[in-house]
């Protein structure tokens, strides 16, 4: 095959940008050959459940899709009745990058709050957390936050607890965007439960892809309470892998050791240094904190202009000039000194 792109090519617009560990790749390869159960029958597939298990504890269940987006809507139909809501944080991706999803495909009704760091808290769910009763009103049902957050903010175990014990107190269910939920342990220095299982949360859409899978991304149901027909609903939202085994073979090789743990340390140390390189550089802010794999900057606009001609990242705010830059599993120091060296020299030629 001819090797269309620049191998060597990194950029800092998404750790979906990166490619695949290779220690995942080995796993799809051990994985072939022979033929094996189609539709998750798969010993791979039921290995994978003790795995989550072991991370998430006895009650875990977990089921493997395709992307995030799935995960999410599966996650938040198992989760409410037609005729009820998910109150979530008005930056949150299911409100804001989902193409509409939850709404279109799920039919979930979002009640979104505007937040100042993408997280919510007790008090801020109680600005939708009304209307119970009201045959006027979508009824709230559950509180779905991610970790971290769409603007890099981390919550700890303690403002997970209390989000799950408030909307518990509300009588709702509380669903967690894991999409980088390993980003935010490592961040923390603490177990993927800590800031699931044991804080409370109901159901979880576990993140697989950003962190150096092919793809793969997988609804943990935590409390069996909280959702119900996850089987089916996973398969009526074409979400069902025929050739499951290596959506969990690639699972098996991030969660069974410590690739997870060595890969989101790694993003997030990438985060910290690029942060630390360009934090003082004059014409430069970096407005919110740097608490993961994500940085967040304002740059004039033409600098802005100059070095997405060199390296690829996201404008973020178009009317802030605030861009993002994200690092990925696969990003090195030396990627991130020539990035920073590239944006000093556009600010210098400015
Ligand atoms: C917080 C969050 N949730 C979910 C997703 C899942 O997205 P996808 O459907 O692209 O896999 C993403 C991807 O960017 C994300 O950032």
């Amino acid at each position: 095959m001819t090797v269309r792109h620049d191998p060597l090519l990194k950029g800092f617009a998404s750790d979906n940008y990166a490619g695949v560990h290779p220690e995942v790749l080995q796993a799809i390869a051990d994985a072939n050959g022979g033929h094996q159960i189609a539709y998750g029958d798969d010993v791979y597939t039921e290995a994978l459940q003790e795995t989550f298990r072991r991370h998430f504890g006895e009650r875990a269940r977990a089921w493997p899709v395709f992307n995030g987006t799935a995960a999410n809507v599966v996650s938040l139909r198992a989760m409410t009745a037609h005729w009820e809501a998910v109150i979530c944080a008005e930056t949150a991706h299911i409100n804001t990058d989902e193409g509409g999803a939850p709404e279109v495909a799920g039919g979930i009704k979002l009640l979104t709050v505007p937040t100042p760091d993408g997280k919510l808290t007790p008090e801020l769910i109680d600005r939708q957390a009304w209307g119970f009763g009201d045959v006027h009103r979508a009824q709230p049902k559950v509180v779905s936050i991610s970790n971290t957050t769409e603007l890099g903010t981390v919550y700890t175990p303690d403002e997970i607890a209390a989000i799950c014990a408030h909307a518990h107190d509300l009588g709702l269910l509380v669903h967690l965007d894991g999409s980088r939920l390993t980003n935010a342990a490592a961040a923390l220095d603490v177990p993927l439960r800590a800031l699931t299982a044991d804080a409370g949360v109901d159901v979880l859409s576990f993140g697989g892809t950003k962190i150096g899978l092919l793809y793969g991304e997988a609804v943990v149901v935590l409390n069996p309470e909280a959702a119900t027909g996850v089987d089916y609903i996973r398969k009526t939202f074409m979400q069902l892998s025929s050739k499951m085994r290596f959506v969990s073979a690639q699972f098996e090789a991030l969660l069974a050791g410590d690739l997870w743990l060595r890969n989101a340390r790694r993003a997030n140390a990438m985060g910290r240094r690029l942060a630390e390189a360009v934090r003082e550089l004059p014409g430069v802010e970096v407005p919110r904190p740097v608490e993961a794999n994500a940085v967040f900057a304002i740059l004039p606009k033409d600098v802005t202009a100059r070095l997405q001609k060199r390296f690829r990242f996201y404008t973020w705010n178009e009317a802030t000039g605030e861009v993002r830059w994200m690092c990925a599993w696969d990003t090195t120091e030396d990627d991130v000194d020539a990035f920073a060296a590239a944006l000093a020299e556009e600010l210098a030629a400015l």
